[in-house]
């Protein structure tokens, strides 16, 4: 039989693409997602991808009762992958203790229903956010955790203990702490990608829907850093190739070659791009020319960061492998696709 894997947040942005990856691998997947921030439709997109449909359970993290009925329902569940939380930055600083608590007893059910079902590890959606801005550069997984910038990214930092501390307590779970950089592009297919919710807060989705004409100029968030051509630097990771990270993630538990019970990973590409250079590589990818301007500083923004993702590449065996034009080509494919679907 093939092995069983619980996705939370699976018809997610990270989730969808993750959730194809692991049946390609030939793993069963059982999605849990409350449809908070994403639509059913996905497990139809999911389905016309792989080829399979995933079981898929509507259901919110925070029901332990009905967690627990989602693993006897589906008995033999080896390993988790938990991406469910939420995600926006700003909104966590108006409403932290929806993000507190979505974000932490979401995985506290959980670890606490792995025992009972003898679910052997998980793997935990973490944030390069938890380094702040870093003393060093590329920053490894040894530099010191920073004060947290936001609530989210506090829930992060937390999230990483509780799952410490739990294994440290003799708990007969194993876990792999992902520490993604910033995800951006979308399936190959057009049939996945990310659907933010209003006005995106994030620089490719907001590219993407300048370029097509929803909103009117992208606004550059400062050029006045102390970077070379003075706008942030960040090292963005392909969504198929951060897909594909879990799916070794997942067989390095199943497998029990971890070194330690608890291990966390960079999930990076190794290099740093400005903003100015993801525009210009989005213009020569797309042939679209951008309509942006240099605007303040945005409150919060680290300078520059970019992964050493070399831990990551030794021990999983894993390399960011797709290069910057086709993932930004394939974040414009998905929007035009959103836009024949007549839905962005
Ligand atoms: P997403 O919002 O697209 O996916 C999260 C999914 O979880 C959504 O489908 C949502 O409906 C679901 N969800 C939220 N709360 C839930 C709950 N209580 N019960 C059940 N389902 C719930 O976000 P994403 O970009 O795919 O991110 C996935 C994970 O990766 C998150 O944990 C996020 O914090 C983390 N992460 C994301 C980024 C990024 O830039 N996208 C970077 C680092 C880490
Ligand atoms: C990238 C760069 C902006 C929008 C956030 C979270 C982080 C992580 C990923 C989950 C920055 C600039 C952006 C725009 C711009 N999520 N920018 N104009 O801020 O690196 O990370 O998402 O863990 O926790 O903080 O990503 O895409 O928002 O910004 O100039 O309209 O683009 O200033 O330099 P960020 P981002």
């Amino acid at each position: 039989m093939k092995d069983r894997i619980l996705v939370t947040g699976g018809t997610g942005y990270i989730g969808s693409h993750t959730v194809v990856e692991l049946q390609n691998a030939g793993y069963e997947v059982v999605i849990v997602d409350n449809l908070s921030n994403s639509s059913a439709d996905v497990v139809d997109n999911i389905e016309a991808v792989s080829g399979i449909r995933p079981a898929f359970e509507k259901l919110d993290c925070l029901d332990f009762a009905g967690l627990d009925g989602v693993f006897a329902k589906y008995p033999g569940i080896k390993a988790i992958i938990h991406f469910a939380a939420s995600k926006a930055v700003g909104e966590s600083v108006q409403k932290p203790l929806l993000y507190y608590r979505n974000n932490l007893v979401s995985l506290i059910n959980l670890l606490e229903l792995m025992p009972k079902y003898n679910v052997q590890g998980i793997v935990f959606s973490s944030s390069c956010t938890v380094y702040g801005q870093p003393d060093k550069l590329p920053v490894t997984e040894e530099a010191p955790i920073k004060k947290a910038e936001s609530p989210y990214g506090n829930t992060k930092q937390i999230n990483e203990e509780i799952i410490r501390d739990t294994v440290a307590s003799g708990a007969p779970v194993s876990a792999i702490l992902l520490r993604y950089f910033n995800p951006i592009g979308a399936h190959p297919s057009a049939l996945l990608g990310e659907l933010p919710n209003g006005v995106p807060q994030n620089l490719v989705p907001y590219i993407v829907q300048t370029a097509i004409g929803i909103r009117e100029k992208l606004s550059i968030f400062g050029d006045d850093y102390n970077t070379p051509d003075g706008t942030c630097i960040r090292d963005y990771i392909n969504v198929v190739d951060l897909a594909k990270a879990h799916v070794v993630a997942i067989a390095r538990i199943l497998e029990k070659k971890q070194k330690e019970k608890v291990e966390v990973f960079n999930i990076g590409t190794g290099h740093g791009l400005s903003v100015l250079q993801l525009v210009h590589a989005f213009e020569k990818a797309t042939g679209v020319k951008l309509n942006y301007q240099i605007a303040p500083r945005r409150a919060g923004d680290i300078e520059q960061v970019w992964a050493d993702p070399a831990l990551a590449n030794k021990e999983l065996g894993w390399k960011a492998e797709t290069n910057i034009e086709d993932t930004l080509r394939s974040a414009w494919n998905w929007q035009l696709k959103l836009r024949e679907r007549g839905i962005q």
